[in-house]
């Protein structure tokens, strides 16, 4: 069955949302095929908000980034290097667009996982693409540790009924784990390269 995020040929379907985010104001275009079209996503919403940004510095890498939130708030906010990669193309257009709308420099990719990263980051960010499978989702959150700096830090959201608890044991063994925050059943996590 196909997924938001494959490359299909979905009949576009464009629209302007506005996203606030405690005090940033995003003007996003979305369309058919892309995560959470309509508005931001409560998880994605919940990472956000419950960011130490006072922690991120020099150099973010947002995997899967859909039509760019993540990045773009995260460019807005913080001054240094912001990437950001899909494998979804219709996102990853949208990603660029939204940057340039919103008066941010970021660099956008494709990527299937890390497969085009070739740089190590002080932060790497996700919202992981659950519906790809627990295969996808593993290679994203253990796949970081390779493409962190030393102390760099994961940052993610997983839903309690999307396998939170145990993918947050799994994590503890290759990482040291902080839940920042937990609502709604999402656990917000911070994980240390160490
Ligand atoms: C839950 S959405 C998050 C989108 C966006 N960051 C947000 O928070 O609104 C997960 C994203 O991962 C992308 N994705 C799916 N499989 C992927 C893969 N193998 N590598 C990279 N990104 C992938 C999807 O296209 C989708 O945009």
């Amino acid at each position: 069955m196909a997924q938001y995020f494959d490359n299909v040929d979905l009949v576009s379907n464009r629209r302007s949302i506005v996203i606030k985010i405690k005090n940033t104001v995003l003007n996003m275009i979305t369309d058919n095929g892309v995560f959470s079209k309509s508005k931001l996503d409560f998880g994605t919403r919940l990472l956000l908000e419950n960011l130490p940004l006072e922690e991120i510095h020099d150099s973010i890498l947002d995997v899967g980034c859909g039509y760019g939130v993540i990045g773009i708030y995260l460019a807005k906010n913080i001054s240094c290097q912001v990437d950001m990669c899909d494998v979804n193309r219709r996102a990853l257009h949208l990603a660029k667009t939204n940057a340039k709308n919103n008066q941010v420099s970021v660099h956008v990719f494709e990527s299937d996982g890390y497969q085009n990263v070739t740089s190590k980051y002080q932060t790497i960010i996700t919202n992981p693409p659950i519906r790809a499978g627990k295969e996808v989702v593993y290679r994203i959150l253990f796949g970081a540790k390779e493409h962190l700096v030393p102390g760099g830090n994961l940052f993610c959201v997983i839903h309690k009924d999307q396998g939170a608890k145990s993918t947050i044991s799994a994590l503890k063994e290759s990482y040291n784990v902080t839940i920042l925050e937990k609502s709604k059943g999402f656990f917000v996590i911070k994980c240390t390269s160490c």
